[in-house]
């Protein structure tokens, strides 16, 4: 499929993961087969404020493509300013924005799934008209079924997004009020589905090569967009990919593949931020790459302490088969 100008290679779109889903691990997840990743979710007024960290969430590694960088804002005002302090900024493929965040400071801030409220209708077509037309790449959008279970809302707002001149709606099956919990219901995708003709992703809760097809052939969406599971396990894209694309289900990584994998996210976060602060956002994500593995606690809790490069490996050598 084509999006503007950008060829997709596949299926599985990466999905946004605040505090994840930088510039370094994204060109791990494209290697692994990502059709595009999706950055972490970048504040507008921040960029407003040209709050340096935030403006660093803007770089794009050149085998960092397709991506996608994402904006979250409450205002159409200040969105549209942020979007073109980002668009100027940044060599991104395609903006997203952020319509579905259920998080209470987000939400506070009348952003992320606060455009979903039951009202703000207008107001967001409004909004995400005129971002369309700022924008010289192609806009996305990502939301969830609605604010509750009471006022789901998705297939109104997928049609104004449609309206809205948007290229592609990733939706989550949940509700704001659901927050994380329960099980994600895929069935609104297929009813958006049937009644808009932009490119669909779906997500939540795919956590493997055969619920990615089963969802997609459920919904007739276009694109499974993948986030929690691949946290520690970023070759979950490409078994996803591979049995999307070939009907292959390759095997689950080994310990020794889990290392290498580990050993290049932290290469790619140290070539971005150093030593220091690429151990210090490893220690989260870097045990859930041993997760499972037998004799793998010691090695685990080692990784969620460790100071220097060295303690880094020496976790990674007291762990055997
Ligand atoms: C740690 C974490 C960070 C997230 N950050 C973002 C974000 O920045 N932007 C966004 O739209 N969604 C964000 N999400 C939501 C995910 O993109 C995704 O919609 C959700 O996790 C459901 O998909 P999954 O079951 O595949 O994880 C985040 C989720 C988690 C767990």
């Amino acid at each position: 499929m084509k999006i503007g100008n950008v060829e997709l290679s596949g299926q599985v779109i990466a999905a946004p993961l605040a505090g994840y889903t930088n510039t370094a691990y994204r060109k791990m997840l494209l290697r692994l087969g990502a059709a595009f990743c999706v950055s972490e979710m970048i504040s507008d007024c921040a960029l407003i404020y040209h709050n340096q960290e935030t403006l660093s969430m803007l770089e794009v590694d050149p085998s960092d493509h397709p991506v996608a960088l994402q904006i979250f804002g409450g205002k159409k005002e200040t969105l549209l300013e942020g979007a073109k302090i980002l668009l100027s900024n940044a060599k991104c493929d395609f903006l997203d924005v952020n319509l579905g965040c259920p998080v209470n400071k987000v939400v506070k801030g009348k952003a992320g799934s606060s455009w979903l409220i039951k009202g703000r209708e207008d107001e967001l077509e409004d909004m995400m008209t005129s971002l369309v037309q700022i924008s010289p790449i192609p806009v996305f959008a990502k939301i969830r079924l609605g604010w509750s279970k009471d006022t789901i809302n998705c297939i109104e707002i997928a049609k104004r997004l449609e309206r809205a001149g948007v290229s592609l709606i990733a939706i989550h099956g949940r509700t704001r009020q659901d927050f994380y919990k329960g099980n994600a219901n895929h069935e609104y995708a297929k009813k958006i589905k049937e009644v808009i003709h932009l490119p669909l992703a779906v997500n939540g809760d795919i956590d493997s090569p055969l619920k990615a097809k089963e969802v997609l052939n459920e919904t007739h969406a276009d694109f499974v967009m993948i986030g929690r599971a691949s946290l520690g396990d970023p070759s979950i894209i490409q078994r996803i990919d591979t049995y999307l694309k070939e009907n292959i289900l390759l095997p689950n990584p080994t310990l020794e593949r889990q290392k290498e994998l580990c050993i290049e996210h932290y290469l790619a976060l140290k070539d971005l931020k150093g030593e220091y602060k690429a151990l210090h956002e490893l220690r989260s994500v870097a045990p859930l790459y041993f997760k499972g593995f037998a004799y793998s606690k010691e090695t685990r809790i080692a990784l969620t302490k460790m100071e220097k490069e060295e303690d880094f490996y020496h976790a990674l050598s007291i762990i055997h088969e």
